[in-house]
């Protein structure tokens, strides 16, 4: 539920407008030293100086001193498994083996909606600590896994798209649906949660390998039938993913070729991963505005491979940045970032603080559809934040003795933070961390 009682958080306040074309792209944010924001009815009512705030708020409004910390829009995470909670950290070979091996049994286990809860609060705790207000999850192919995900982001008042995984092959028999029963339950699941509250239902096919043509035929009526909801499936991940996908859809001109066929892309629609493409799939992205979605703990942890952010950007795709946690090894979007900057510096792109900290908040709303409500500081969006103390631990002090900008504070956060520089986390008003 929002937090309806309105009050005053004071801190330096960072908020972007568009994505920074450099180091010196000042008109690409705003950062106000002695800032204030005014929250009301979960909403940002007000932001500006201090003083203007306090002046424009009605008196004996609380104020809540965050000074020195920043205060920024809430991390936004675009691709995250919430049942692989208890994947995370295990040890396999590559994508294939991971998930037969790992992922395919604990995903099983959500059969039950009690282990779905348990799950649930963990898996939302940990998204809090590490300052994540909005993510976008697969959940099981268990509809009882998708009402566990949307309850318990409901009681939270957190903003939260996810799904039921579809799935009708090449997966253990328990795990898996039919595509009649997958459009049922995904479409039950949809009209159930879908504007509920702050809650976005997901149309969730794992990916082409775990799908019968059918299903995927399903996936794309359902889109045509709710063409506000979103698609997210993973593409172009593993060499050995790519040519077992070519293997089992072989009319198709390449693996997004089988993805267009049953008319799954849009600009509402999420590809995971992106590693290794065509330029015919390039030109496809492009065309029907589809987000490519960068995990970099997840491609280094699996070995998969280098996201080749400039190429996509120079062919005119539109990028989002994940942690695909169980895959991806960190809840943390400032540890994703410090593993993307280093993906990036692999492949001599040189990746800036300013435009990091953009990729995780207005640029991941704008690659959600979602940038009216979140990723930005805009007074009459939604009041999600995260406050972030780049002194947080001894290491990060002792660097921060010497840093002189803004953007070398942000570096420090990116390189050197976590959850212990996450001060609080707010979603819609109200403060959920402490
Ligand atoms: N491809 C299909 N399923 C998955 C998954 O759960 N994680 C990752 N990283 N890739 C996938
Ligand atoms: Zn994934």
């Amino acid at each position: 539920m929002a937090d309806m009682t309105p009050k005053i958080l004071r801190g330096r306040l960072l908020s972007f407008s568009t994505a920074p074309k450099g180091p010196d792209d000042t008109d690409a944010y705003s950062y106000i030293e002695d800032g204030a924001l005014l929250l009301r009815g979960g909403k940002i009512a007000a932001c500006g100086e201090f003083a203007d705030v306090a002046a424009t708020a009605d008196e004996g409004t609380a104020i809540i001193d965050h000074r020195p910390h920043l205060i920024l829009p809430g991390f936004i995470d675009t691709h995250i498994h919430f049942p692989q909670a208890q994947v995370i950290a295990s040890w396999a070979d590559q994508l294939l083996d991971w998930l037969n091996d790992y992922t395919f049994p604990a995903e099983m286990k959500f059969a039950d909606k009690a282990h779905g809860e348990r799950i649930a609060k963990a898996f939302y705790d940990a998204l809090v600590a590490h300052g994540t207000t909005t993510a976008s999850a697969y959940c099981s192919s268990h509809p009882a896994s998708v009402d566990a995900y949307f309850e318990e982001a409901e009681r939270r008042g957190m903003l939260m798209l996810g799904g039921k995984t579809m799935m009708d092959r090449n997966a253990p028999a328990d795990l898996c649906d039919t595509a009649q029963s997958a459009y049922d339950d995904s479409k039950a699941l949809l009209k159930k949660w879908n504007g509920r509250g702050r809650a976005h239902y997901v149309v969730t096919p794992r990916f082409a390998i775990t799908s019968t043509p059918g299903q995927l035929e399903a996936a794309g009526t359902l889109l045509r039938e709710y063409p506000d909801c979103h698609l997210q499936t993973h593409i172009n991940e593993n060499h050995n993913e790519i040519a077992y996908t070519l293997e089992l859809y072989p009319e198709a001109a390449d693996y997004l070729g089988v993805y267009e066929g049953f008319g799954l892309l849009g600009r509402k629609t999420l590809l995971g991963h992106c590693i290794h493409m065509n330029d015919r799939e390039l030109g496809v992205m492009r065309e029907t505005g589809s987000v490519a979605v960068f995990c970099p703990t997840s491609n280094l942890f699996l070995g998969s491979g280098l996201f080749n952010k400039a190429g996509l950007e120079q062919a005119g795709v539109r990028t989002a940045i994940a942690t695909d946690v169980g895959g991806g090894t960190n809840y943390s979007m400032l540890r994703t970032l410090d593993e993307g900057y280093k993906v990036l510096q692999l492949q001599r792109q040189r990746l800036h603080p300013l435009a990091c900290f953009h990729w995780i908040t207005l640029g991941n709303a704008e690659a959600l559809s979602l940038q009216d409500r979140i990723g930005t500081l805009e007074p009459g969006t939604d009041a999600d934040l995260v406050v972030l103390d780049a002194r947080a631990t001894q290491t990060m002090a002792l660097r921060m003795e010497t840093a002189e900008s803004l953007s070398e504070e942000l570096f420090v956060l990116q390189t050197l933070g976590d959850d212990r520089a996450v001060v609080e986390t707010y979603a819609a008003g109200k403060a959920l961390k402490s």
